[in-house]
């Protein structure tokens, strides 16, 4: 177990459920990046996306790391968080007038377009703003990330990115605008990636696109490679840290960057994740016909993950000294029968009172915490 969180399991007037951060965590994790990159072409920004948290932003930040937003509101988080507008990239497939508006007068440093109509949007509000505005052009490369069908987002059918097709009209009508500067190809292929095959492929694909523009006299400043690292959900104490080191290698190796050409990075869940858990008390053991519950005073509107994607987290019970061991279903307090944590759960035997904590819940858990059945949201420690 965590040792920080051991430690919050003697605080009998905890409030819960609440997300605890371990910021010493996020501190080393953001270390091992900084240290694990090749060279000074690799730009890595935090995809806001994956946790919000002003403490953790800020810290980010500080880190010299740029941000990658998906609204209007996030970058005015990331502006809040001490992000420098030139180094905030604005990617989503649904940017309205007023988004686009709000990124060009900020003067942020890229709008990662994901279609030929919204590129003749940004092109129409930068006349009207009289300010020429910096695209990269989200591409779809039809890559299998061998991830959640949720989270996989680089395959042709998929509403994300401009299909290899339609790359050629939309460079056109980027070197045609006097509004619009071409900065480069942007890429994202899913989340949650485990091994490092799909990247390598991704990278071949970026060559031979490359290659095949720079005989037409197209050349690239940057290519963004998007994100997707995946974590250790089995095991976040085992190596807490992802490789990041064997991740850039991947990029490092196979990727034909051109002299000058920078290359950036979008990474979320692998900053964010293992450093976050969500803490929170059992309310009652209901002795079923078959099976034993632990209810939770958590509930899917804290971590919606498990509900919507069948992901697994680890679960412990961080205040039992049993020595006894029973199996649970851990379910939360929502009426919806979806509303589970995990079955089959092995733990200390546990009581009514105790502290449960769910694992590796920094990123993707209190951004899409909600409201429903009028609950509040989660709180939020750092330790
Ligand atoms: N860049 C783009 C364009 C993205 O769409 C995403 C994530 C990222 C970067 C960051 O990816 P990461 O490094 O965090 O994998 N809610 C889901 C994950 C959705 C990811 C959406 N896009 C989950 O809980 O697994």
């Amino acid at each position: 177990m965590n040792n920080a969180l051991s430690a919050l399991a003697s605080q009998p007037s905890l409030a819960t459920p609440v997300y605890f951060y371990d910021m010493d965590l996020l501190d080393r994790t953001i270390n091992a990046i900084r240290q694990a990159i090749p060279s000074d072409s690799f730009h890595v920004h935090y995809a806001l996306k994956a946790n919000v948290e002003p403490l953790i932003l800020s810290r980010i930040a500080q880190a010299g790391f740029g941000a990658d937003s998906v609204s209007g509101g996030e970058i005015r988080m990331a502006l809040d968080a001490g992000f420098r507008p030139a180094d905030i990239v604005y990617a989503g497939v649904g940017k309205t007038d007023a988004e686009i508006d709000l990124g060009i007068s900020l003067e942020i440093g890229c709008f990662n377009a994901e279609s030929v109509e919204e590129l003749a949007v940004i092109a129409e509000r930068a006349r009207l703003a009289a300010k020429k505005v910096s695209v990269a052009l989200r591409v779809n490369p039809d890559i299998d990330a061998h991830t959640h069908h949720y989270i996989t987002t680089g395959l042709a059918e998929n509403k994300f990115g401009i299909s290899m097709e339609r790359l050629e009209s939309a460079l056109q009508l980027v070197t045609r605008s006097e509004w619009l500067s071409l900065k480069g190809l942007h890429f994202h292929i899913g989340s949650q990636i485990t091994t490092m095959e799909p990247y390598r492929i991704l990278c071949e694909r970026i060559n031979s696109l490359q290659h095949h523009y720079a005989s037409k006299g197209i050349l690239f400043d940057s290519i963004n490679v998007g994100g997707g690292l995946g974590i250790d959900y089995e095991h976040p104490d085992a190596e807490p840290i992802p490789d990041f080191a064997a991740y850039f290698n991947v990029f490092d190796r196979y990727l034909e960057l051109r002299p000058g050409q920078e290359l950036h990075f979008e990474l979320g869940r692998s900053i964010v994740a293992q450093c976050g858990s969500l803490v929170s008390r059992v309310l009652y053991m209901k002795h079923g016909l078959e099976k034993d519950f632990v209810i939770l005073d958590a509930g899917f509107t804290d971590l919606i993950r498990p509900a919507l994607y069948g992901a697994h987290h680890l679960i412990e019970n961080i205040s039992s000294r049993s020595d006894r061991k029973a199996v649970y279903d851990v379910v939360g307090p929502i009426c919806e029968s979806s509303d589970t944590f995990g079955e089959k759960i092995e733990l200390p035997e546990t009581q009514r009172g105790d502290l449960i904590a769910i694992r590796s819940a920094g990123a993707y858990g209190s951004v899409m915490a909600m409201q429903y059945n009028g609950r509040q949201l989660p709180g939020a420690i750092f330790g």
